[in-house]
């Protein structure tokens, strides 16, 4: 979209919808090999996909899977696939190196998509759509123009994966002088992956603060950025600006939703809050 020195980023319109988008279930599908696997926490499990069905995804998208449904009684689902959507956790450039893509999945009880990657093993082949997705940065050249005071990007649990993709481009904003604020929310400590991935962003000059709000647990280490209650708690002490910082949430539905609203209320126009929920498939 074009973008002049008036518009603050924070108050950007979205992207247009673009071709790929409005043909959403017309995307081509096409074939990804797991490769590993690896634990993130007791109940987040990291998966490592080979393509070369993939040839580009912005930072911040989902891709779509199309996975075995799990036999019921009387064997009466052979054949049927559900689809399941996924954030892309690795960057656009990890693609274009070496062809892989990773998801970082919780397993939830019962959850049939979550049966299917539990019980997965490296060569493992899945259909897969995408890329899909707004919930991405604007460009540097756009930032250099006119840069919102404070990029703050809020995630519940495996709602940081879109973060993680967009480490590469986090890390040449804030070598630019862009401000970062990163909000992460679970349930207790042991919950926490990812964090020494967002760390590595921060230097002595230029810090960028990760906030970890445990719901369900006291905190020992404010120091280190743990948090008491929901992300929502430490948003409302962080002084935001509407019009000039630009807030990005995903993950938790209800979260996302309250968030929006709050900020909102708060003067947030809705084009200075981007958002991706992790709906439910029933
Ligand atoms: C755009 C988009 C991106 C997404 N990205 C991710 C991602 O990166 N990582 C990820 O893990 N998920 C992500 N999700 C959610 C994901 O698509 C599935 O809904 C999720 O993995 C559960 O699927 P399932 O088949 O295992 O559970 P289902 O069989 O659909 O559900 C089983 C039971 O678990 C409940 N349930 C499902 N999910 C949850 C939950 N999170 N918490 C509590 N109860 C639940 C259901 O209500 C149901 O009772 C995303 C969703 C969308 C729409
Ligand atoms: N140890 C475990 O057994 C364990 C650990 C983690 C996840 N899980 C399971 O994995 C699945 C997905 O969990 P997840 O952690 O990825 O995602 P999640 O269920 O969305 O929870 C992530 C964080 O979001 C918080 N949250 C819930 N509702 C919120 C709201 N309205 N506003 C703000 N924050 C809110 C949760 O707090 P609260 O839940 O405290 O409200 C938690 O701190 C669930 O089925 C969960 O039960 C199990």
């Amino acid at each position: 979209m074009p973008w002049t020195p008036t518009q603050v980023p924070g108050v950007q319109e979205q992207p247009p919808v673009t071709p790929v988008e409005k043909s959403y279930m017309s995307q081509p599908t096409f074939d990804v090999e797991l490769i590993r696997t690896q634990w993130l926490t007791d109940s987040t499990l990291e998966l490592t996909f080979q393509t070369d069905g993939l040839s580009a995804f912005e930072a911040g998208q989902f891709v779509s899977f199309f996975l075995p449904l799990e036999k019921e009684n009387g064997d009466n689902t052979k054949g049927k696939t559900i689809r399941r959507s996924y954030s892309v956790a690795s960057s656009p450039e990890e693609l274009k190196a070496k062809g892989v893509f990773q998801i970082a999945v919780a397993l939830v009880p019962n959850g049939q998509a979550s049966a299917c990657f539990s019980a997965a093993q490296p060569g493992s082949v899945f259909p897969v759509t995408g890329p899909f997705g707004q919930l991405t940065l604007p460009v540097p050249e756009q930032l250099q123009l006119v840069a919102p005071d404070r990029l703050v990007l809020v995630g519940t649990g495996t709602g940081m994966a879109p973060y993680r993709s967009m480490l590469p481009q986090l890390q040449q904003l804030r070598q630019q002088g862009q401000k970062i604020h990163l909000l992460m929310g679970v349930r207790q400590r042991c919950d926490l992956f990812y964090v020494d991935d967002f760390h590595s962003l921060t230097n002595e000059e230029q810090p960028v603060p990760l906030d970890c709000c445990l719901s369900r647990e006291e905190i020992t280490d404010p120091a280190a950025g743990e948090h008491s209650g929901y992300v929502q708690d430490r948003l409302a002490e962080l002084s935001l600006l509407p019009g000039r910082d630009l807030v990005y949430l995903c993950g938790n539905p209800y979260m996302v939703e309250d968030c929006f609203t709050w900020l909102v209320g708060k003067g947030f126009e809705k084009r200075s809050v981007r958002k991706e929920k992790y709906v439910l498939s029933r």
